[in-house]
């Protein structure tokens, strides 16, 4: 079993989570979402791997390398233009060979990882096995209408009418039979050559298509509720560590991760929560389901329930909750300012304030 995972794409429904170009690349509790999907590949025993990239080429080739850190083995194949997932299918045919794969979406982020999948798949050995969950808006996915005996009678790209909650997930495990319908397929209307129409194809040719319904899936549709619901999720499943330092005067609560060079100062951390590393945290509050990434300074300031990535700032401003923090935003409160908010927010940026 081989795994083709897929990290081309511009992102454009990211906005304003992220200024990184590759959507694969995108923090989740500090960690890029990719790399989770990297983790659970190998935990499942599959180690060649394809990584089919675009124009964010060296961004994902700089954070995966070789994948040896993974346990993996890693190639790159260049897919020139975003032309849909069925045709990263076809221009890996080489890397695929006859096996069988898991074809993983890199900005997928799956709980509990895919072992369960992998063994199933290699015991029954279908032509593929999909993968669906509910979600609250199937248009922005693969939708599938499920006959009464629980098969897959249908499958539709985005539909503007969903028969269903049912949303493909982006894991996919096929046997070479899908290689005769990625070919078959033609474009679809936004002109790609979508998955759902290869796997349609095989349902019409009377393949064995098998589908599972899971929870506990994400995928970033630039919804900050999404996002800070997966952080809460993993952070529940924290090991504490304190590898940074802490001072006598600070205390920490709970499951608490401070990284190597980050330093807590006259402040209370409540768990679940991780302090990324060379982070600094003076006379503050950080409460729960908290992920601070990479050299921030908070200051003065209480942050709960919160994502802030790297290289940003509060100074004195309290409290901040449920809220999504990019990268090198700054904060603070300026008490000689007269009654107002001042505010320099990016594109496609929302704040809420409390008066
Ligand atoms: C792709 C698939 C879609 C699936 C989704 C899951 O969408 O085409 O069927 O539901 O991945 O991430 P895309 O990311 O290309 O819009």
């Amino acid at each position: 079993m081989k795994a083709l995972v897929l990290s081309g794409g511009s992102g454009t429904r990211l906005r304003p989570i992220t200024h990184t170009s590759a959507k694969q690349l995108v923090p989740v509790a500090n960690k890029p979402v990719l790399f989770y999907g990297l983790e659970s590949l190998a935990a499942a025993g599959v180690t060649d791997v394809g990584i089919v990239v675009g124009h964010t080429a060296p961004e994902i080739e700089e954070a995966v390398g070789d994948g040896s850190a993974f346990g993996l083995n890693v190639s790159y194949i260049a897919q020139e233009e975003p032309l849909g997932l069925a045709h990263a299918v076809l221009i890996s045919r080489d890397f695929l060979g006859d096996d069988d794969f898991v074809m993983y979406l890199g900005d997928n982020f799956i709980v509990g990882g895919i072992t369960g999948l992998v063994e199933d798949f290699r015991r029954d050995r279908p032509d593929a096995t999909i993968l669906l969950t509910r979600v609250s808006d199937p248009r922005q996915f693969g939708v599938a209408v499920l006959g009464d005996d629980g098969t897959v009678a249908a499958l539709e790209e985005k539909p503007e009418h969903p028969k269903s909650d049912l949303a493909l997930v982006g894991v996919y495990l096929f046997s070479s039979a899908v290689h005769e319908a990625v070919r078959a397929v033609k474009p679809s209307w936004r002109g790609e050559l979508e998955i759902t129409d290869a796997i349609q194809y095989l349902i019409d040719d009377d393949a064995r298509v098998h589908s599972e319904i899971i929870d506990g899936y994400w995928k970033d549709t630039g919804n900050v509720d999404d996002m800070l619901e997966v952080n809460r999720t993993i952070l529940e499943g924290v090991e504490p560590r304190i590898d940074g330092e802490v001072d006598d005067a600070s205390r920490i609560i709970g499951r608490v991760v401070v990284e190597p060079g980050a330093k807590v100062t006259g402040s209370r951390i409540v768990g679940p929560a991780l302090i990324g590393a060379g982070t600094e945290v003076t006379d503050s509050y950080i409460g729960p389901y908290t992920a601070v990434a990479e050299n921030c300074r908070i200051l003065d300031s209480e942050l709960e329930f919160s994502i802030m990535l790297r290289d940003s700032s509060l100074t004195g401003v309290r409290r901040i909750e449920a809220s999504l923090i990019g990268r090198h935003v700054h904060g603070a409160s300026r008490p000689r300012v007269p009654n107002a908010h001042r505010l320099v927010l990016g594109d496609h940026s929302t704040f809420e304030i409390s008066s």
